[in-house]
């Protein structure tokens, strides 16, 4: 895994962002994976910026988004269709029928999951998946004890979880209890993974993922399996990293 450190969360931002440009530019008809949650807005801001300033063209791109949360539907301002709407879909030029976003009304919930990762595999695979990372360690809504060979499934949020998140919803008690997540064998199977952590409150969770044992207990540890994955760390999430020092050489001497 190759680890990036950065300053702070705009550098953070900046890094991330200019990954997903290169790639879109190099392959528009890239397929990404798509995360939510404070951690890549700031990367969906200028990814906004790229389209309109620099003409970056989502057209033929097509999304998968990691999770959606049971019972929400795409009008629900907190559901994640309608956060990738306002953060990104709504302000580039991608074909609204090429995102995919799991859907949080499906009547037959196991149904759409197994349909969900047909319409992965029919789009050839995930070519760059974004990640951000809970504070238990999680990807996507892959909480500690889920298998490591998880595909798309119905996810039971923990109490962290549903706390963590209550700061978008009224109170804690609206928060769904249940999301629809990718699962860890679906995400080890994107292409190249993109890791973003940022603040002090991800330090232990980043320490555990990157360093830690390969175990379900932390299910972004898993990502050490992954033969591209590239984790972006700001200075506060990484400082609890044991190969700090190592990680910083790595970047001042780069391969030419
Ligand atoms: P956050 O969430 O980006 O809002 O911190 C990350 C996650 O829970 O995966």
């Amino acid at each position: 895994m190759e680890v990036i450190i950065t300053q702070d969360y705009d550098a953070m931002s900046e890094r991330g962002a200019q990954i997903v440009i290169d790639a879109l530019r190099n392959r528009p008809d890239i397929v990404l994976g798509l995360a939510t949650g404070s951690t890549p807005e700031g990367i969906y801001e200028r990814l906004v910026a790229a389209h309109r300033n620099d003409g970056l063209d989502f057209s033929q791109a097509v999304t998968f988004n990691l999770d959606e949360y049971v019972g929400l539907g795409p009008d629900h301002d907190q559901s994640y269709r309608s956060f990738m709407n306002a953060k990104l879909f709504n302000h580039v030029n991608v074909d609204v029928a090429r995102t995919h976003v799991p859907d949080g009304l499906a009547v037959d919930p196991a149904a759409h999951c197994a349909q969900y990762e047909r319409m992965i595999r029919q789009a050839g695979g995930i070519d760059l998946q974004v990640l951000g990372i809970g504070r238990d360690g999680h990807i996507a809504f892959n909480e500690p004890g889920t298998s490591l060979g998880s595909r798309t499934h119905v996810a039971c949020l923990t109490r962290q979880t549903v706390e963590d998140n209550a700061r978008f919803f009224d109170d804690a008690a609206q928060v769904p209890r249940f999301a629809i997540t990718m699962g860890i064998g679906t995400i080890l199977e994107a292409r190249t993974c993109l890791l973003l952590a940022c603040g002090a409150n991800k330090a232990p969770a980043v320490r555990a993922a990157l360093e830690g044992p390969i175990t379900s207990m932390t299910t972004a540890s898993a990502l050490q399996l992954h033969p591209d994955t590239t984790a972006i760390v700001d200075e506060a999430a990484a400082a609890e990293l044991e190969l700090l020092d190592y990680y910083r050489w790595q970047q001042e001497n780069r391969l030419a």
